[in-house]
């Protein structure tokens, strides 16, 4: 039996930044990893430059049954602490847009900082590592790892959440809390592209690749304006993403293409000063052209302004500023970004991540009922959360 005195399983952004704080107080530490390499999907993030916090954090840009479990941690280990450390690195970066902060060079800046500092710290990481048993027995944790028996005081599962099953992710964070009698949030994909029905994806199929600068994209009270892509499946792009994770099936959403032109006075004055033009002639100047023939069949107008009333100019900007779309689903977890639900904040103690049923046992990162916007917010609560574990393990 090889013994430790914390074994975190998961090495991917929360779990190494736990296993980090714990070796600098001391702890000896052990990762254990299925996948051949460690924090893939920072490596993938933010399109390879790693989207790795935002400056406008808060409990705000989180989606919870209980968002306000994530003020403590956020405070603890805030976007500034962790920029702080960036910057202690000579890793250069800029804001991209909306406080997202991302790598000038590469996302591999942050793994090597991250496995740096650990070593430093004295942790060591197994990889390709399948656990196969867990159980607690008196005061420890007993684990089979690849056959090879171990034993721990704490056990951290920073195993993340479902998405992009092909790079390694599991549900085993969820079944290991399930285990121990923990609850569970329902989980569904979020971040996520929407996809619709065929007699809706067939005129839009011409549109694939098309992409709309800023988009307001809304879903009840809910709206984000940001970009929006159509794809061959169906829609995607920042905004599509962000709403995705409060969409639900049935619903609709709403689509602004033009949110910052007041469209029926613009037609208008069109009308009135060139009522030879014909309709798709004005809007080309705002939109893609397959995009304005789009939606003008969506609409059933064409021809001369002139030869247009102003029911049907509304019928127009309607279909662009107005837009309202059934989706069917979403691609889900093959091509989500993050994992909404999962264990319950209710069993968890938001000063040190441990299940408040199961000392010693604790849970960091995207594992947690904890959802953040798109923008760099998801990996700060794997910082924050592995972080104020890590004081406590
Ligand atoms: P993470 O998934 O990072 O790590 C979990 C680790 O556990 C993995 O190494 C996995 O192999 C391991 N594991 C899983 N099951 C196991 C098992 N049974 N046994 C042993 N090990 C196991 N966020 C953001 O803030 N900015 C961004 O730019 C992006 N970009 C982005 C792009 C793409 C394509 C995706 C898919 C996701 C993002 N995200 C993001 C989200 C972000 O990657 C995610 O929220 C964090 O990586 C979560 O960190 P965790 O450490 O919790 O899990």
């Amino acid at each position: 039996m090889k013994k430790h005195d914390v074994i975190v399983i998961g090495g991917g952004a929360a779990g190494l930044m736990c296993a980090i704080e714990a070796g600098k107080r001391g702890r000896d530490v052990l990762v254990v990893d299925h996948a051949k390499k460690p924090c893939e999907k920072i490596r993938i993030s933010g399109g390879g430059r790693c989207n790795f916090t935002n400056i406008h954090t808060s409990f705000k840009q989180f989606l919870s049954e209980n968002p306000r479990f994530a003020i403590s941690p956020l405070k603890r280990y805030t976007q500034h602490d962790f920029i702080a450390r960036v910057k202690k690195q000579n890793i250069d970066f800029h804001e991209k847009t909306l406080g997202q902060l991302f790598c000038n060079e590469s996302a591999q800046q942050i793994i090597d900082m991250l496995l740096n500092d650990m070593r430093a710290a004295g942790g060591r990481l197994r990889m390709r590592a399948e656990v196969t048993h867990i159980a607690k027995m008196d005061n420890e944790f007993h684990l089979t790892v690849d056959g090879d028996h171990y034993s721990a005081q704490s056990v951290v599962i920073a195993t993340g959440g479902k998405s992009i099953p092909k790079m390694g992710a599991t549900g085993f964070g969820y079944e290991v809390a399930q285990h121990f009698g923990l609850e569970i949030v329902e989980t569904r994909p979020a971040l996520v592209p929407l996809t619709f029905d065929p007699s809706m994806l067939e005129p839009m199929k011409e549109l694939s690749g098309i992409s709309v600068d800023d988009a307001v994209v809304k879903h009840q009270k809910t709206k984000f304006s940001e970009a929006m892509l159509f794809t061959h499946r169906g829609l995607s792009g920042p905004s599509i993403l962000q709403i995705s994770s409060f969409w639900r099936e049935g619903d609709e959403v709403e689509i602004g293409m033009l949110p910052d032109m007041d469209l029926m006075v613009a037609l208008k004055e069109a009308r009135q000063a060139n009522g030879k033009q014909e309709i798709q002639t004005v809007l080309a100047g705002f939109l893609p052209k397959k995009l304005v023939a789009f939606v003008l069949e969506q609409s059933g107008v064409q021809g001369r302004l002139a030869d247009l009333s102003d029911k049907k100019l509304k019928a127009v900007s309607d279909q662009i500023n107005h837009w309202r779309i059934k989706p069917t689903g979403s691609e889900g977890y093959r091509t989500a970004e993050v994992t909404l639900g999962g264990v319950s904040t209710n069993e968890l103690d938001n000063k040190t991540m441990e299940a408040k049923k199961v000392p010693g046992l604790y849970f960091v990162g995207e594992v947690v009922d904890m959802t953040g916007w798109l923008g760099g917010y998801n990996f700060q609560w794997a910082w924050s959360s592995g972080w104020v574990a890590g004081q406590s393990v």
